[in-house]
């Protein structure tokens, strides 16, 4: 159950101000139409109204785009001219953004996308206006949707093998981003389970990642460098990072359990109640919003399930599941799912997060524009809790401890 955090109130010299708590627990700051997080996992809400789970199980990326863009599902004319739009813009690249690309060192490819996507914004919108319609907005973000999978895949090939894998439109976005990943083209199955985790990954209400967007927004940058500000955000261990450690931790449980001989669903247990022990924290467990259950959980269980070594995947998770929930009461999130999945597939590590930024792009897009069209600046107020009273004083009079 979410704790209860109260905000408290202060008079200020302008009038009373409201304290809100920490981390902004519990706090609802404005209302989109995109998406909502429902804490109870039953009711999470792609726009329109279908919840997260039927979406995220049974529409591919350029529906699932679609709708949180237009906010319903595609007809048939409309699915047509959108993937026809979108498919196109994935191969307009500027040949001096590969160029640039090339410069980069092996670092981890999510510095990259933020330097790529600043890019971009050079390219395709030196201007950025102070008003603009749906339309104008809507078409950068197709061109930021269309390209991440291209920018991140040379993100990783380009400074390891040197290879540079060009966007196939004659795939889908999807699977093609699969292919660029993996450097071959994937089976039906695995370019299906890939685009379910990114039709998950599109939106969750106002996370960390989505919020910087949108106070990003509501300064009136552009779209561009509102996502770089997204990426940076999604990058962090606590965020979108989260479905890297946790893949490495239980690849770290493996290692100590096959050197002691012992199936790793039997030794999760012991590994999990010892680092707990430590005070560490168990990656892919817990939700700032999820209490008791993140139903993408479900959806992408079914896939790991699928796929390579899928019932010893879903036995070790079955039981860190039930370990975490005895021993803290906290449930799976889907970074724990995706990074067992992603692992499945043979992607390396550090692409899990990038992935991620696949699939959320298009959230973050979509919350730009609401932003962007019904603005109103995010800037709260804080509260200083340093001394006050001391005047300047020159260098040479300072004191020198
Ligand atoms: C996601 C996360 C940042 C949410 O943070 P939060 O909302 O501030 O967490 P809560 O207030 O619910 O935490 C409640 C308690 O459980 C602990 N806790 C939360 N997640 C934990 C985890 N994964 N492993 C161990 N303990 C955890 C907290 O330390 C806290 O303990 P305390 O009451 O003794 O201080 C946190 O759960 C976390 O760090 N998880 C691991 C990273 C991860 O998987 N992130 C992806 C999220 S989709």
């Amino acid at each position: 159950m979410s704790k209860e955090v109260e905000c408290t109130y202060e008079e200020g010299p302008l009038g009373r101000r409201i304290i809100v708590p920490k981390g902004l627990y519990n706090v609802i700051v404005d209302t989109t139409e995109i998406s909502g997080v429902d804490p109870t996992g039953k009711a999470t809400i792609y726009r329109g109204g279908y919840t997260i789970d039927d979406i995220g199980a049974n529409a591919d990326f350029y529906e699932a785009a679609f709708l949180l863009h237009y906010g319903h599902l595609p007809n048939e004319d409309e699915y047509k001219e959108y993937k026809k739009k979108l498919d196109s813009y994935r191969t307009q690249i500027p040949a001096k953004l590969i160029d640039a690309l090339k410069l980069v060192p092996a670092t981890h490819p999510m510095y990259y996308a933020q330097f790529a996507y600043n890019l971009l914004g050079q390219f395709f919108a030196p201007e950025w206006p102070q008003k603009a319609n749906f339309e104008f907005l809507e078409e950068h973000a197709m061109r930021l949707i269309a390209l991440t999978p291209f920018i991140f895949a040379a993100a990783w090939h380009l400074p390891r093998d040197g290879n540079l894998y060009m966007p196939d439109p004659s795939l889908p976005h999807a699977k093609d981003a699969l292919r660029m990943i993996l450097g071959r083209e994937p089976s039906d199955l695995e370019a299906r389970a890939f685009e379910a985790t990114l039709v998950l990954y599109m939106d969750h209400g106002f996370n960390a990642s989505t919020f910087t967007v949108r106070v990003s927004a509501s300064t009136l940058t552009d779209i561009y460098s509102a996502a770089a500000a997204g990426v940076a955000s999604l990058k962090g261990p606590l965020h979108g990072g989260a479905n890297e450690q946790a893949m490495a931790m239980l690849l770290e449980a493996k290692k100590q359990a096959d050197a002691k001989g012992v199936p790793l669903d039997q030794y999760i247990e012991e590994y999990i109640v010892e680092k707990l022990k430590r005070k560490e924290l168990i990656m892919g467990f817990g939700h700032r919003v999820y209490k008791i259950h993140d139903p993408r959980t479900d959806v992408a269980r079914k896939f790991v399930q699928q796929l390579k070594d899928g019932d010893m995947w879903v036995k070790v998770l079955t039981k860190a599941e039930e370990v975490m929930q005895r021993e803290k009461k906290l449930p799976a999130n889907i970074d724990l799912y995706t990074g067992v999945l992603y692992y499945q597939l043979g992607i390396p590590i550090p692409m899990y997060t990038p992935i991620f930024a696949m699939g959320r792009i298009v959230g973050w897009t979509a919350h730009y524009i609401e932003q962007f069209l019904n603005n109103k600046l995010i800037r709260p107020d804080e509260k200083y809790v340093g001394p006050t009273g001391l005047k300047y004083v020159p260098m040479s009079q300072r004191s020198r401890k």
